[in-house]
């Protein structure tokens, strides 16, 4: 390949359409692909940046029963929540699909036929999990048991959710299927598989050897041991009734699997682009001048370094030039997880943050900045709301914000609001060395985001503008102009100061456009100028802006984040996890925004739940665990222990005497080694406050409540 690629073609993770995505999805694949993408347009290269929902997957109907309605209805319903979430934070695609759509089948279809009809498939029988009530082959997500490693009997066919243990569903004792409560039984099944270890020469040299310098070492590193532990075929087919059918006879009732047809949306995404805009597709996936690059998680490696590029090699297409993928990025000291909502989704960021009244669009370029600034390029890193909050106080708003409104304020009283003239023959050290700082940060910047260092690389266009806040200190413009009455010739010298100012500001406008568009465009605006000047051959020059062409009045860039709104969102996650960890240890009735109404019951379901009335004789912090308070609760004869998330809530001296209601005959649970022996029942209103649920008079404690 050339040194410049002929075309590019950048992809980004399909999100699954079963729910909201976190800003740490955001962060792993979807802004560095975007800033990747925005530098090679400013650099006028061809490029095309597909994405797209994944919508099979047993994730969809799991998601469809949990909200009491058709698989169908929740692949559009997040679909277009994902793809107005992506709009809303600027992410860049030129096309996001879907792989419901038929294009996309169609494509999934005639690629599995190619490698079929070539062989490369391997077909084997084997014994699966049946549903016999249910009339179907089980999912592995749809068989639970008790974990073979830890004994907890919230095992599924894939993983133990409690000591995260990956399994198959031959390791799960007392299997039981969750569609019917029966235990599934062993029934046989064909299904076609890609043979890896028939390749393992080829991914062994690809991988290890020819990309072994310049892919991530984290990914090279992953792909290695995977390699080592050996190449299974794995099967490439399901029986599911979701997904996209098998395109053989007498295969009813089977569809690829999600991950065959997956990544193929990637090439229906670049046909569907090719569509709209009366393109080609063909050179994008089959000519060796294109450089494809896929921005993931860490959690896909497997299936975009080995798996989808064995499909694309045996189906004759070209193969990514890189896979830059992220790892995790945590919150405030925790994984993030949405089934127990230690989240921050991008719907919240934007309902809470990107209002017209906050800053509007400001607000996206402040969490693209701070999500740029701790991305995990190398390790796992961590979102705190005090990190944002610092992050855009004293970087965007203190060094870069600061030294372009003070450029502008300065320009505008010092030089008539005009560009004034460079006298060359009185430039001094301090001059020409910013100069040069301009004139080299363009290489240097570029050179970092060619290879996907797009953290250091931002770094470089602050410290860009720090260094001109250091410049203008030393060049006190403003002590100056006090003296002109006097020596009307310093007016030169005040002159060359903000020529190279509002110089160095065009220059940022260019570096920080593929980071913050928003930014880039309002510094545009300021300048008065057209978006050609963003274009990246301008960075590095010193005459982008004509003397005496007049500019606008400056414009706040970045507003600072409030003490408050970082207490109120701290205090909204909090609450938020407490929330969801009802489900084991205090139900609360909600109204939240986000809740969800659960699907119909019938009255023998509700008849099943034992409620009485409680009374709580004493209440004590559990140690290590700040959510939960162990307390010692009354009810009629008996007094048992119960442990309950509320201690972000209570002091136990609050709660003691107070009355409760409480789920007497949910089976015992222990936390943090605390056997937990019922479950105490609160309400909680939008700010995530809880209230206990009591009797309007007291009554005595083991009173049924019907
Ligand atoms: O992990 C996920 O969210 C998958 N839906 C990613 C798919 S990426 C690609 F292969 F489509
Ligand atoms: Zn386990």
């Amino acid at each position: 390949m050339s040194a410049v690629p002929q075309r590019y073609l950048i992809t980004s993770a399909l999100p699954y359409a079963n729910g909201l995505k976190h800003v740490g999805h955001l962060a792993g694949a979807y802004i560095p692909a975007d800033i990747y993408t925005r530098y090679l347009r400013a650099q006028k290269r061809e490029v095309v940046f597909v994405c797209g929902s994944d919508e099979h997957g047993t994730a969809i109907p799991i998601q469809a029963a949990k909200e009491g309605v058709t698989p169908r209805e929740i692949i559009d319903k997040y679909h277009e929540a994902m793809k107005q979430d992506f709009e809303d934070l600027d992410i860049s695609f030129d096309q996001y699909h879907r792989t419901s759509e038929a294009l996309h089948h169609e494509t999934a279809q005639e690629f599995f036929t190619y490698l079929h009809e070539r062989g490369e498939l391997e077909t084997k029988e084997t014994e699966q999990y049946f549903d016999e009530a249910a009339g179907m082959f089980l999912a592995d997500r749809y068989i639970r048991g008790t974990c073979p490693s830890c004994g907890s009997d919230r095992a599924f066919g894939d993983q133990c959710e409690t000591c995260g243990r990956t399994l198959s569903p031959d390791e799960l004792i007392n299997p039981v299927s969750t569609l019917s409560g029966q235990q599934p039984v062993k029934k046989k099944t064909t299904h076609w598989y890609l043979p890896l270890g028939k390749h393992e020469a080829f991914l062994r040299q690809w991988i290890l050897e020819e990309h072994q310098h310049d892919w991530r070492a984290t990914v090279v590193g992953q792909c290695k041991s995977w390699i080592e532990a050996g190449l299974q075929s794995r099967a490439v087919t399901r029986d599911l009734d979701w997904g996209i059918a098998l395109p053989l006879p007498d295969a009813k009732g089977k569809v690829l699997y999600v991950w065959f047809d997956a990544p193929i949306g990637y090439i229906s995404a670049t046909k569907q682009w090719a569509i709209e805009k009366g393109k080609d597709w063909k050179p994008f996936w089959y000519d060796e001048q294109t450089k494809l690059v896929h921005f993931i998680g860490k959690d896909n490696i497997v299936f975009h370094c080995i798996i989808f590029p064995l499909m694309l090699k045996l189906h004759g297409n070209i193969l990514p030039s890189n896979v830059p993928a992220n790892e995790f990025l945590n919150l405030e000291g925790d994984k993030m997880s949405t089934s127990r909502n230690w989240k921050l989704d991008m719907r919240d960021y934007i309902n809470d943050f990107v209002k017209p009244e906050n800053g509007g669009k400001q607000c996206v370029d402040m969490l693209r900045y701070y999500l740029t600034q701790i991305a995990p390029e190398t390790k796992d890193s961590e979102f705190t709301w005090k990190g944002f909050q610092d992050a855009v106080n004293s970087e965007l708003v203190s060094v870069f914000g600061n030294f372009i409104n003070r450029t502008w304020v300065l320009m505008h009283k010092l030089c008539g609001g005009k560009v004034p003239r460079l006298h060359e023959g009185l430039l001094d050290e301090h001059d020409r060395q910013l100069m040069e700082e301009i004139r080299k940060s363009k290489e240097h910047i570029e050179g970092l985001i060619e290879e996907y260092h797009f953290r250091e690389a931002l770094f470089q266009v602050i410290d860009l503008s720090r260094k001109g806040n250091q410049y203008m200190q030393r060049k006190e413009p403003w002590i100056l102009a006090k003296q002109l009455a006097e020596k009307p010739e310093l007016q030169q010298l005040i002159d060359n100061t903000m020529h190279l100012c509002l110089q160095l500001s065009a220059n940022l406008a260019i570096l920080i456009n593929p980071f913050l568009p928003n930014t880039a465009k309002k510094m545009l605006h300021m300048m008065k100028v057209v978006d050609r000047m963003l274009d990246w051959e301008h960075a590095g020059k010193l005459n982008l802006l004509s003397v005496g062409y007049y500019l606008r009045p400056p414009e706040l860039l970045f507003r600072k984040i409030e003490d408050e709104e970082i207490r109120i969102q701290v205090e909204k996650l909090k609450s938020g996890t407490v929330m969801i960890e009802k489900n084991e240890i205090a139900a609360s009735v909600t109204t939240k925004k986000e809740s969800v109404m659960k699907p119909e019951i019938v009255f023998d379901d509700f008849a099943k739940i034992d409620l009485r009335v409680g009374k709580i004789l004493a209440a004590e912090k559990v140690e290590k665990a700040d959510k939960l308070l162990k307390l010692q609760v009354e009810l009629g004869e008996e007094t048992r222990t119960i442990v309950s998330g509320i201690a972000l809530h209570f002091q136990p001296e609050e709660v003691v005497g107070k009355q409760v209601v409480v789920v007497v005959n949910l089976a015992p649970r222990k936390m943090r080694g605390i056997e937990s022996n019922g479950m105490i029942l609160m309400a909680s209103d939008e700010a995530g406050k809880l209230y206990f649920i009591q009797p309007d008079q007291a009554v005595a404690s083991g009173a049924v409540v019907s």
